[in-house]
């Protein structure tokens, strides 16, 4: 199946999905992603903290790792959601780290997909959320 053919909606809802396996004892803030590679494979992630703090894991960062761990290097979208106790009230935009891990491995029309309460939906290019990045 081609990446292209994959719906926002579908992508927000394996990012739900993959919010159940967030492992966050400590901030109990869920978070879930799901990133579509160019060849239309999904890669899910949560976060995962650690009582040391320093070593958490964004699930954004979680997704991306594990798909370049696994030799998969190029990136259509990406969907995110989060709330407290996994519960949805507003939109989840990546943090700072996750956005310079994107620019690494992504393009600036990334597309970068956040699924709010309900059924909404808002849609961003890496190049609007990390503009003027950092490049060798
Ligand atoms: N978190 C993410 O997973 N992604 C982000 O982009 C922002 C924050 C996680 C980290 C931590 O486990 C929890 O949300 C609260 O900050």
């Amino acid at each position: 199946m081609s990446g292209l053919n994959i719906k926002n909606k579908e992508l927000v809802d394996m990012a739900k999905e993959a919010m159940k396996n967030s492992y966050s004892p400590y901030s109990d803030f869920k978070v879930g992603a799901a990133l579509l590679s160019k060849d239309g494979k999904i890669y899910t992630g949560c976060n995962i903290e650690n009582v040391a703090f320093g070593p958490s894991n964004c699930a954004e960062r979680t997704a991306i790792f594990k798909a370049v761990s696994e030799g998969v290097l190029d990136f259509e979208a990406i969907a995110i959601v989060g709330g407290k106790s996994g519960i949805i009230e507003d939109f989840c935009p990546p943090c700072g780290v996750c956005r310079q891990v994107m620019s690494e491995f992504c393009e600036s029309d990334f597309r970068i997909i956040l699924g709010g309460k309900g059924d909404e939906i808002k849609e961003f290019c890496l190049g609007e959320l990390l503009p003027e990045s950092f490049g060798l």
